[in-house]
């Protein structure tokens, strides 16, 4: 977002430097498992996903076509004739006006020469990524003109224009049909590009031209990038928060998300402009719309699919508040609330309810078992709380098994938070959203954030966080291991204070290597390649290593938050009977530690170790080099119910022991 930084921006970070801690001196602990302090929620740590940095539309969601319905703003964008020497003909495209809002342009292709070397090209996002053996379905809607007969070559081509598979339509009569045809691509390319070339003289309409990988998640025809996902359902996450983001106010109120039109046939879902399209001005991107195939069903099934508690984030009738801010008059918030309403009908009514019973036509009878709804993203001010309120009254009185989202706004600390943070727990607010995009050493200062909340007030969900390495959504940051390092440290608070901080996500999720705008990104693609950051791995670790309940972990009876630059957290796990342990360490120095797990009667003698280290605080994981930063297993001898080990520089160390 174009915001003013506040005074942190100003600082240049460097980590701690360990004074007086030297591999003599070792760092003691003491873990005192029968003291539980807190039961981990399942939800604890999860994702936030938004469609920025063609994380949807050129990203997860498969669809290899760009503008495949003539539908963008400029309606050949992603399009251009394509014709070989002599060859003679036109594209036209056509809008049907108010017939058909979703689906209202199609192009009509004329040909002369009836050779087959007049057509059309798509350039896909940034090229296509095609895998060799794979096999690619292609459909088109498709009717002839009278006295037309056309045949559609379809060809995939590399980026130097050689053949990597071909297909071929032969649609038949004036009525719109839709034609499928699936082909095995004979290349492995990252910038390929469809040719559809017209044999045959007349004229052909098309619309819905799409080409998808059958290699999708799951192997769902028309469906998402399965490589994706698996990083995702790696996690083992505990919420999948989606739409957003910004995305979900819109630049404008016209251009929020509406989940209804997301839903139904892909064809029938009304595309809009992505809002990110032109937020950075040094990073413009003219072709990035919401086509939908992505959509509120699709956002469900995933979250299943991956375990993880769908959490829906609605409008709250405001737009963006660092664009235009546009509000819904009070009076007439009604159809919003009604959105919301009616979602949570469709996701958990029954197949017979009218909500419902689209999602069971969708392919999922069964309800989704949503128990969370967002209700806003980064509002701020009095107009927030006036709208919320309308949306709590009805919601909780219709549902009051659904759990509410609130927000304090886009930052952790300030006037805006401070107000809704107050007004918010007047009002018994029941999960506030925080957001944190600071530098790194904010969050190694703030891993006490939690130690003096309200244990009894309103439960925390960390919405959206990341260290920036320059400044917030600076084009410059990155994700490199001083980040990851210091969110690991502030990720201790988190777990230490799980009575308060229920569920967690880093933000954003996914980013193209040619199509981002903002950066940081916990997960970086291309057309081929999907790749963790070492943010990634941290969150990771901490994910697949919850645990069910926070023991106190100690350095001289207080947590370990800093002291010599040492940040640690400790959990039980209840099914396991595993005894977890956290420690970063943030100094340059190697600290040699000894921790008594004090409150079990033994510790078993082999423990397993995962360290994430690096030397280097600018060191950053590649698609070249994608796992330079990422856990490294190993075995840990134990002796009695100590767990000695060397705290390597710059490392975050996992420690899993069964305990009797
Ligand atoms: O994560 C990127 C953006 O940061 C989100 O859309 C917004 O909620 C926050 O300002």
């Amino acid at each position: 977002m174009k915001r003013k930084y506040n005074a942190f921006a100003a600082l240049v970070i460097g980590i701690v430097a360990s004074a007086n801690v030297t591999a003599q001196q070792p760092a003691s602990f003491v873990v005192k498992a029968n003291q539980p302090t807190a039961d981990i929620q399942p939800t604890m740590w999860g994702l936030f996903f938004e469609d920025i940095n063609m994380g949807a539309d050129g990203g997860v969601y498969a669809e290899l076509v760009k503008n495949r319905s003539f539908e963008f703003d400029t309606p050949m964008m992603g399009w251009k004739e394509t014709k070989k020497e002599g060859a003679e003909g036109s594209v036209l495209v056509y809008n049907l006006g108010e017939v058909d809002m979703a689906n209202r342009r199609f192009a009509r292709v004329k040909v002369k020469s009836a050779a087959g070397d007049y057509g059309i090209t798509n350039e896909g996002f940034r090229g296509m990524g095609i895998k060799q053996g794979n096999q690619y379905d292609f459909s088109v809607m498709a009717r002839q003109q009278p006295g037309s007969n056309i045949v559609l070559n379809v060809e995939l081509v590399n980026a130097n224009g050689e053949k990597i598979g071909e297909t071929t339509i032969k649609p038949e009569g004036q009525a719109w049909k839709k034609y499928t045809a699936s082909f095995t691509a004979t290349a492995t390319e990252p910038k390929a590009r469809l040719n559809i070339w017209t044999k045959g003289q007349g004229e052909i309409d098309l619309d819905m031209i799409s080409l998808f990988p059958q290699d999708t998640w799951k192997g769902r025809p028309g469906g998402l990038r399965a490589d994706m996902i698996q990083l995702l359902a790696d996690m083992k996450p505990g919420f999948l928060r989606f739409p957003g983001g910004c995305i979900v106010e819109g630049r404008t109120l016209d251009e929020r998300f509406q989940w209804k039109k997301t839903i139904g046939p892909a064809a029938e879902r009304d595309l809009i402009v992505n809002r990110w399209n032109t937020e950075f001005k040094h990073r413009l991107t003219p072709d990035y719309y919401q086509t939908f195939g992505l959509g509120f069903f699709e956002y469900f099934q995933v979250a299943e699919d991956i375990g993880a508690e769908p959490l829906p984030i609605l409008n709250a009738g405001m737009a963006c508040q660092f664009n235009t801010g546009e509000l819904v008059p009070l009076d007439e918030l009604q159809p919003y609330i009604q959105d919301a309403l009616d979602l949570i009908e469709f996701a958990n009514g029954p197949a017979t309810s009218e909500w419902g019973k689209k999602r069971a036509e969708m392919g999922h009878p069964e309800p989704f078992n949503m128990k969370y709804l967002g209700v806003g993203n980064e509002q701020w001010g009095e107009q927030y709380i006036e709208r919320y309120k309308e949306f709590e009254k009805v919601l909780k009185a219709k549902h009051p098994e659904i759990t509410l989202v609130t927000t304090t706004g886009p930052f952790p600390e300030g006037e805006e938070f401070e107000y809704l943070d107050k007004t918010l727990r007047a009002m018994d607010a029941e999960l506030i959203d925080e957001h944190y995009y600071r530098p790194p050493q904010w969050f190694r200062e703030n891993a006490t954030r939690y130690d003096s909340y309200d244990r009894n007030g309103p439960k925390i969900f960390a919405g959206e966080y990341a260290a920036q390495s320059v400044a917030i959504a600076s084009p410059d940051n990155k994700n490199n291991w001083e980040t990851a390092l210091s969110e690991a440290a502030f990720m201790t608070g988190l777990e230490r204070n799980a009575d308060v901080v229920v569920m967690a996500s880093y933000a954003p999720l996914f980013a193209h290597a040619e199509g981002w705008q903002w950066t940081p990104d916990m997960i970086w693609v291309d057309n081929l390649r999907a790749h963790g950051t070492p943010n990634y791995y941290v969150q990771k670790l901490f994910s697949t290593n919850k645990g069910s309940q926070v023991v106190p972990m100690l350095h001289q009876d207080k947590p370990v938050t800093g002291q010599n630059g040492l940040f640690a957290s400790a959990v039980k796990d209840n099914e396991t009977g595993e005894i977890i342990l956290k420690i970063v360490n943030t100094t340059d120095k190697v600290q040699n530690s000894e921790t008594v797990v004090e409150g079990v009667k033994k510790l078993a003698s082999k423990a397993k170790l995962t360290v994430m280290k690096s030397d280097k605080l600018d060191a950053v994981n590649t698609l070249e080099n994608p796992i330079n930063i990422s856990p490294v297993e190993q075995n840990l001898k134990v002796k009695g119910n100590k767990v000695n080990l060397p705290l390597a520089p710059y490392s975050v160390t996992v420690v899993r022991v069964k305990a009797s």
